[in-house]
């Protein structure tokens, strides 16, 4: 029943395949060509900026390289428009020329030889100069130094991601695989380049449990040691709590949140979040049960957002000892709002499922007076929990229904009745939505007889 037909979808399969035959035959060789597979995937405004970037690059005497997540995408067949673009040379001199040439915004790290590119469409493009990294010490941020693009594959997490695509007119579409990332591909591996991966940049390790899940991929055996290596040496609790919770926002926003707790589990990570977390068969329980609620709301509350990792991360916190809920909230950069989220989870759900349970009933519009403010996340969990039927059902005629129930006299009409406007005005509409959400009214003309009666109390009072 929905928009796309047979033939779409016959379509769509047919270019995989495409992807899947050129990754056949493309395994085991450092260098092939993938412009038609650029051609095919990519649309022709794309197409077009890449052509005309590699050109531009060309007149300027530089090679440019898209790299990474894109080039990976392109040869799973999944569509990708996340640009991240490898200039052998200054890569924020290139970003700025090339911003004057097709206009544009370039905001600038010039500690990494990074710009972000802004075009006048609003589509963005990465830019970084070819670069090698080192460390002064595990978890520090990485000294840079200009490269190859050889050696700037090297420097990155997994065999999958250090491949790139040649764009200046000499070399476009020509696929550069130093690494073995296309037989890892077809493998369906995930590998780290070199043993100090994850000593290095220990974020990595959730990346590879990212990747793992997204794609169905498994580690490699060298790469499992060297994450269990990385978990004994407790490099995790020195990351910053920014980067930490980074990763646990991608981690928590891919389609398996629970598979990746878990995961987090195997490998004794939970208590990077905080020693005291630990995998339960109640916390499993917890996750199913969330995991079932956002299936629910994805399906009836369609017009709206929710952010699925926030409700992950209050699902720990629920797991979580008193003061250690305050431990993580001191550590980890949360915003305002999810700080009240994730608190209010972990001490305020007991208290609002039992004001909904309350007999006799709610009436709908207490229900909405109660629930007004509370954020989707919150209400979301309030649904996952082992409460009253009642509780269930007010909730969810809350998102679904109460909240967008309005009268249908509007401000304009209150004027042509003689109100003046202003707060006679909200108090006016908010007891005819009351009214309307108890049923008390129904029609234009039951709304006026109730303004009526209003207006004759306020008289007689
Ligand atoms: N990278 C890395 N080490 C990291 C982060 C990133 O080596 N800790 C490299 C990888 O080559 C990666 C590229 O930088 O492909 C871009 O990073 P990012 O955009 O974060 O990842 P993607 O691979 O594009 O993944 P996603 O599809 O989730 O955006």
């Amino acid at each position: 029943m929905g928009v796309f037909r047979r033939t779409d979808l016959l379509a769509a399969e047919r270019i995989n395949q495409k992807s899947w035959m050129a990754l056949k035959s493309l395994a085991g060789v450092r260098r092939r060509q993938v412009g038609g597979l650029l051609h095919d995937r990519l649309p022709q405004a794309v197409m077009h900026l890449l052509r005309t970037t590699g050109e531009f690059a060309e007149r300027r005497g530089v090679s440019i390289y898209v790299v990474g997540g894109f080039v990976r995408d392109l040869l799973l067949g999944i569509d990708s428009l996340d640009i991240d673009l490898v200039v052998e040379g200054d890569g924020i001199a290139f970003a700025r020329a090339l911003a004057k040439d097709k206009g544009g915004r370039v905001t600038a790290h010039e500690r990494f030889g990074t710009a972000v590119l802004l075009l006048p469409d609003g589509f963005k493009l990465d830019v970084a100069t070819a670069r090698t990294e080192y460390y002064e010490y595990p978890t520090a941020l990485p000294t840079v130094q200009q490269c190859s693009i050889k050696k700037d594959l090297h420097r990155r997490d997994f065999t999958i991601n250090a491949l790139a695509v040649g764009l200046n007119p000499r070399m476009f579409g020509r696929l550069i695989d130093f690494y073995g990332g296309q037989r890892d591909l077809k493998a369906r591996v995930i590998r780290v380049l070199h043993s100090l991966s994850f000593v290095e940049d220990p974020t990595r390790v959730f990346r590879a449990i990212r990747f793992e899940l997204r794609f169905g991929f498994h580690l490699g055996q060298e790469t499992l040691a060297l994450i269990k290596g990385a978990v004994k040496m407790e490099l995790f609790p020195r990351l910053s709590g920014r980067r930490l919770l980074n990763e646990l926002r991608y981690l928590f926003s891919e389609r398996t949140p629970r598979h990746a707790v878990r995961r987090l589990a195997d490998f004794d990570l939970l208590r990077s979040i905080h020693p005291t977390l630990s995998w339960s068969s109640r916390l499993n329980r917890r996750l199913i049960e969330i995991e079932e609620r956002l299936v629910w709301y994805k399906i009836f509350c369609v017009d709206q957002t929710i952010s699925p990792w926030l409700l992950y991360v209050m699902t720990l916190a629920e797991a979580l000892p008193e003061p250690a809920v305050q431990e993580v909230l001191e550590r980890f950069p949360f915003t305002e709002s999810e700080r009240t989220d994730i608190t209010a989870a972990r001490f305020a759900a007991q208290h609002v499922c039992r004001q909904l349970s309350r007999r006799p009933p709610l009436r709908p519009s207490e229900t909405v007076r109660l629930l007004t403010g509370l954020s989707d996340e919150f209400l979301v969990f309030l649904l996952s929990k082992n409460t009253s039927a009642s509780a269930k059902r007010e909730i969810s005629a809350y998102l679904t229904t109460y909240r967008t129930v309005r009268p249908v006299l509007k401000g304009k009409q209150l004027k042509v009745l003689g109100f003046t406007p202003g707060p006679q005005y909200s108090a006016i509409l908010a007891r005819l939505t009351e009214a309307r959400l108890d049923g008390s009214v129904s029609s234009e003309a039951e709304e006026r007889d109730l303004i009526a009666r209003l207006v004759e109390e306020n008289r007689a009072g």
